[in-house]
């Protein structure tokens, strides 16, 4: 076993890392687009103040691309540029220190050499490590890295307050949508929390390979730092045109996943996104991602006047995420069909 860090300093990349051509990557990492809205949050808890015009910004944006970004959070600034600051360390650890923590072999939570979908065999261009912290009876704390020093500390604090961020902001789309503030935090029963922290080191061809491939979260709302060199995408049109966006020191990407987009009955949208790679800079991001208890049901919250349910019936979100992998595993197998012929 070996980390990336090895094959970055190869000159081609590596053949399980080169993607078929319509999977590569269509716009450069550092073509920036501001059509993502950034939205201040400061005074949202001031309802004879900012909050209205705030909550119209969310979900605006929640309609239109299911993407957004947000600053004046009120996460604390220290403890954001820490857990970038601690998980950078973490990668540059040498390579056994941080295979005591593989969690290949269906362990819960640790660090992965890169991943690939089920039923998919080439690669992504990344290195993982995953923490599973809420529920808190979840937590494995002997899966969570003890170095470098104080990382388990602040990820546990991270954890926290980027739980009440989401939170708020699923407030504000529980009210758009005509319901009692705490609507969607309830129907996902028990919150799950993972929070994912990636490293994408500098690649040899990033134009042939991805950081990671084209997907919707399946989830409820997911929360995104990341650095300032870029590599995050998204398209609304299917994956024809794409736009990477821009940077921005301190902010959270937000995004819905499946789950709020099946509760909205469609209204808000699961942002379809990938992450592409570049031969520069190495690059860093942690995607928090709230998701429902595996019982907790999936259908919508509400269905408006004329419209008809996006779920033909009521289902558990361990089976809604069962039927997301078989399809997956299905266009990976009709697509090598068609690659043989
Ligand atoms: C993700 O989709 O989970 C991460 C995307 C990124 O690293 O920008
Ligand atoms: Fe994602």
């Amino acid at each position: 076993l070996s980390t990336l860090s090895a094959l970055a300093h190869e000159k081609r990349l590596n053949s399980k890392f080169v993607r078929d051509e319509d999977e590569r990557p269509k716009v450069a990492y550092n073509q920036f687009s501001d059509v993502i809205p950034v939205i201040s949050l400061a005074g949202i808890d001031d309802s004879a103040g900012r909050r209205s015009e705030i909550c119209r910004k969310i979900v605006e944006a929640c309609e239109d691309w299911g993407i957004f970004q947000v600053v004046d959070h009120g996460v604390d600034t220290t403890l954001v540029s820490e857990m970038s600051r601690l998980a950078r360390e973490f990668f540059a650890l040498p390579a056994e220190e941080k295979l005591r923590f593989d969690m290949t072999g269906g362990k819960k939570g640790g660090f992965i050499v890169s991943s690939h979908l089920q039923g998919e065999v080439v690669q992504d261009w990344r290195e993982i490590v995953t923490y599973f912290s809420y529920p808190i009876r979840a937590r494995d704390y002997s899966r969570w890295p003890d170095k470098p020093e104080g990382w388990m500390a602040a990820t546990e604090v991270y954890s926290e307050k980027l739980m009440g961020l989401a939170c708020k902001l699923l407030e504000v789309l529980s009210e758009a949508m005509g319901l009692e503030k705490e609507a969607l935090t309830k129907a996902c029963v028990d919150m799950d929390q993972k929070v994912v922290v990636n490293y994408y080191p500098k690649c040899p061809q990033p134009e042939l390979t991805l950081g990671l491939k084209r997907h919707t979260d399946p989830g409820t709302i997911t929360l995104l730092l990341q650095d300032q060199v870029g590599g995050l995408q998204a398209t609304r049109d299917g994956g024809k045109t794409w736009i990477t966006v821009q940077p921005v020191e301190g902010a959270f990407v937000v995004n819905l996943g499946d789950h709020g987009h099946y509760l909205s009955n469609g209204r808000f949208k699961n942002a379809d996104h990938q992450a592409v790679v570049n031969s520069n800079y190495s690059r860093l991001s942690i995607a928090t991602f709230q998701n429902p208890a595996p019982d907790a049901t999936v259908y919508p919250l509400k269905i408006r006047e004329g419209e008809k349910s996006v779920i033909e019936e009521p289902i558990t979100f361990a089976e809604m995420y069962k039927r997301k992998m078989s399809k997956d595993l299905e266009l990976a197998r009709i697509k090598k069909l068609a690659k043989l012929q």
